[in-house]
């Protein structure tokens, strides 16, 4: 955990705040482009936010957009937060790295921009060429882009199938967005080179819950999950430490390796080999041998 005072909350778009933020006692963690934070908000909720500002910096910045139907982290960001507030914010974490490319384009929806701003701005310094195409009723840091890449931003709905048929065999493409844009580029670009990022989870449905029992290998316990019951939080009250934040599969704050059984992922992120995400995956097999 850090600690950050908030410098300043400006509107940047249509229902879009910027927030910088600077450490209470010095420089704040360092980061790379893609990587997110989680915010503790004085309200107790936690919500995790893109990075958007320049790493290197001091400090970070992030935006927060107002949701329709705010389960009360937005709304409170929009209402209650000013300058001088000291908030609790994670260490960053990047489930969306930025991997070496000599052309990458990034496909962005509305609030989808934060991560991307940064990537795009990495990209175009390495002396890759980069595209950014730029969809949304509210488009946040619009200026700033224009200024930065010029005609390299495109601003208006993509047309994903034509972007698709003139990819480059060597380019990259980063997509993050509303669930229908993110779900069009998953139809129409490879897959391996595709890189999306979720802010929610897609509506699926899984095998039925069942019970199972969780072997932590290093400290000796076994937990039994009940069927109702998410591995993370059986884990969390048996006094295991197991960070939660998002509790939907897409920050990787819970994020644990697993060292045998068959594990069923139900994450958004992509989880790497021999990791799980115990907020939302379970065990196919009775039982699932933690490193924990
Ligand atoms: S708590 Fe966010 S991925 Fe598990």
């Amino acid at each position: 955990m850090q600690k950050a005072i908030i410098d300043d909350i400006s509107p940047i778009a249509d229902g879009v705040a910027a927030l910088t933020l600077r450490g209470t006692t010095g420089p704040l963690a360092p980061w790379e482009p893609g990587a997110h934070i989680d915010v503790t908000l004085p309200n107790w909720l936690t919500r995790q936010y893109s990075l958007c500002g320049e790493p290197g910096s001091a400090g970070y910045r992030i935006a927060v957009r107002r949701e329709r139907l705010s389960r009360g982290g937005s709304e409170y960001v929009h209402d209650h937060l000013r300058p001088g507030k000291v908030l609790d914010i994670s260490a960053p974490r990047n489930t969306f790295p930025l991997l070496p490319a000599p052309e990458y384009l990034f496909v962005a929806g509305g609030i989808g921009i934060t991560p991307v701003l940064p990537m795009l701005r990495a990209a175009a310094a390495s002396g890759a060429t980069t595209t950014l195409a730029f969809a949304g009723r509210s488009t946040p840091f619009a200026d700033e882009l224009r200024r930065a890449h010029g005609e390299r931003v495109r601003f208006g709905r993509p047309d994903l199938p034509a972007l698709a048929a003139a990819l480059d065999p060597a380019a990259l493409v980063y997509c993050c967005g509303p669930e229908p844009m993110l779900a069009e580029a998953e139809e129409v670009f490879p897959a391996d080179r595709l890189h999306v990022e979720r802010f929610r989870p897609r509506a699926r449905t899984f095998e039925p819950d069942t019970a199972f029992e969780a072997v932590c290998a290093r400290s000796g316990r076994t937990v039994p999950v009940e069927a109702d019951e998410s591995l993370l939080d059986a884990l969390r009250f048996a006094g295991l430490p197991v960070a939660p934040g998002c509790r939907e599969g897409v920050c990787g704050s819970c994020e644990l390796r697993y060292l045998d059984g068959r594990p069923e992922h139900r994450d958004e992120i992509g989880a790497a080999e021999g990791r799980i995400y115990p907020c939302v995956s379970r065990s196919l097999s009775p039982r699932l041998t933690l490193d924990l």
